[in-house]
């Protein structure tokens, strides 16, 4: 860590996901590494769950900073991570209320996991260090920390969309949230849209007052939310595309390949994206040369409900696309579940010639991103965007569609496959600037000095809400 951040306090970073190994594969957990390797500090995360779980932490390993793991019981797995957090918070705050699978004493495993992780950091922080936590997985930490009676700076970063008003009303703690919020001193939210949707929820508790400019108090307490887009570390990223030897797809050399790179996620909108190729490939000129779509897609949280269902119409999708359109020599749509390394998934962002990145709600979106930084200037492919991802505020010169209305999107992917070169350029060009501009860097200094300038908590006293 450099001098002047060391005198300054060390920088405790908290998030449930940690990499275990040297090379973290992607998403939340790679731009957290990025961001830590420039700055140092702590990382703490989720061990794997074992019968039973002590508190404390146990380290995993230093470097350009340390890591350290808090440990989970199964039953807290369970109803910490697979109920509370994936099966209620998840599903809500990506404004899809009919999937809450609301399970008995789920809540109570969170508060458990929680208040161990604030003990733990409790435990660890010096008086100066900032304290940093990631994403929907620990909402009370801070709470809890405050409830210690710690008054370092804490920050949130929540990496999801944030829920709107009328979806809040459905989670059974709302009541609880403005004072889970206040705890902070600084929220992060990705985008302008999230900060409205949590400013209409504090302007309804009556505890809360606006002091403009993203500014809130509650109780005594002043804190700010804000957003701050997350970026990638675009120059490392390009490098390592421009690097990665081409992939081997076996296609026509002329052919276009479509592709997209999501987890496996009802949120992703993978079957409203297949079914646009659907109609897309019923519309297409025969004679034009034959597309390839591939869609890599690696499943997640198996062991929810809605992830299964979700999978089983996905597949089932692919198969019945597959069975109108392939020929003998021909399957126009590639699916592949398995996990592909990120050094290929960097070669096949700078070989596509669109990438489809169409959520039905996504916090950012960072493949987005990756395939603008992974493209060759000089001959681009195109970026079909949804309105839906996070990173549609940013990225305007991407080919916006909205993913529900499948005729529509059909034909932004035969205008992406037809687009004339000085066109690619333009809007490569604009798309490339804010991509580099406020990459993973930009995104944590911003943050930090943020965090850093907020008024530190005072002293007040803070009484432990009571948790039913
Ligand atoms: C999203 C969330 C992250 C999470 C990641 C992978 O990006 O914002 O917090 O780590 O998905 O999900 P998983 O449940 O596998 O950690």
């Amino acid at each position: 860590m450099a001098d002047t951040e060391s005198q300054r306090g060390r920088l405790v970073v908290v998030s449930n996901r940690i990499p275990k190994g040297d090379v973290p594969a992607g998403g939340l957990v790679f731009a957290l590494h990025e961001a830590l390797r420039g700055s140092g500090g702590l990382w703490i995360g989720a061990a794997a769950p074992t019968p039973t779980a002590e508190d404390g932490l146990t380290s995993i390993g230093s470097g350009n900073y340390d890591r350290a793991t808090f440990a989970l019981s199964d039953a807290e797995y369970e109803g910490y991570y697979l109920g509370y957090a994936n099966s209620v918070l998840w599903p809500l705050f990506h404004h899809r209320p009919d999937l809450l699978q609301i399970g008995e004493g789920d809540f109570d495993a969170y508060v458990t996991v929680n208040r161990r992780v604030a003990r733990a950091i409790a435990n660890t922080v010096g008086p100066d260090d900032l304290i940093w936590i990631q994403d929907y997985h620990f909402l009370m930490v801070a709470h809890e920390l405050r409830a210690m009676g710690l008054h370092n700076r804490i920050g949130i970063f929540l990496h999801i969309p944030f829920p709107s008003p009328t979806d809040i009303m459905a989670l059974p703690q709302v009541a609880m949230m403005p004072a889970w919020l206040a705890a902070h001193d600084v929220v992060g939210l990705q985008t302008t849209r999230d900060v409205t949707s949590a400013a209409e929820m504090l302007r309804h508790d009556t505890k809360t007052q606006t002091l403009g400019q993203g500014a809130w108090s509650r109780e005594g307490r002043v804190f700010s939310v804000l957003n701050f887009p997350i970026g990638i570390d675009a120059a490392g990223f390009e490098a390592s595309a421009a690097r990665a030897p081409a992939p081997d797809l076996q296609m026509a050399p002329n052919a276009p390949l479509l592709l997209g790179v999501d987890r496996l996620d009802y949120t992703k909108g993978l079957v409203h994206r297949f079914e646009a190729f659907d109609a897309y490939l019923s519309a297409r000129d025969d004679a034009s040369p034959r597309p390839t779509f591939l869609q890599i897609a690696p499943p997640s949280r198996e062991d929810v409900e809605a992830y299964q269902d979700i999978r089983e119409e996905l597949e089932r999708t692919a198969g019945s696309i597959n069975g109108a359109h392939a020929d003998l020599d021909w399957t126009p749509l590639r699916y592949v579940r398995r996990h592909v390394p990120r050094d290929r998934v960097a070669g096949l962002l700078r070989r596509a010639d669109v990438a489809l990145v169409t959520p039905l709600a996504d916090g950012m979106n960072l493949v987005a991103k990756e395939f603008v930084a992974a493209q060759d200037g000089a001959d681009p492919g195109v970026l079909i965007l949804s309105h839906f991802a996070g990173a549609s505020e940013q990225l305007k010169d991407a080919l916006l569609v909205n993913p529900f209305d499948t005729a529509s999107f059909a034909r932004a992917i035969d205008e992406a496959v037809n687009m004339p070169l000085e066109e690619r350029c333009a809007r490569h060009a604009a798309l490339r600037k804010v991509v580099f501009s406020t990459d993973i860097a930009w995104w944590m200094s911003s943050f930090i000095r943020s965090l850093r300038n907020s008024t530190p908590a005072a002293p007040a006293p803070w009484g432990n809400m009571e948790i039913s």
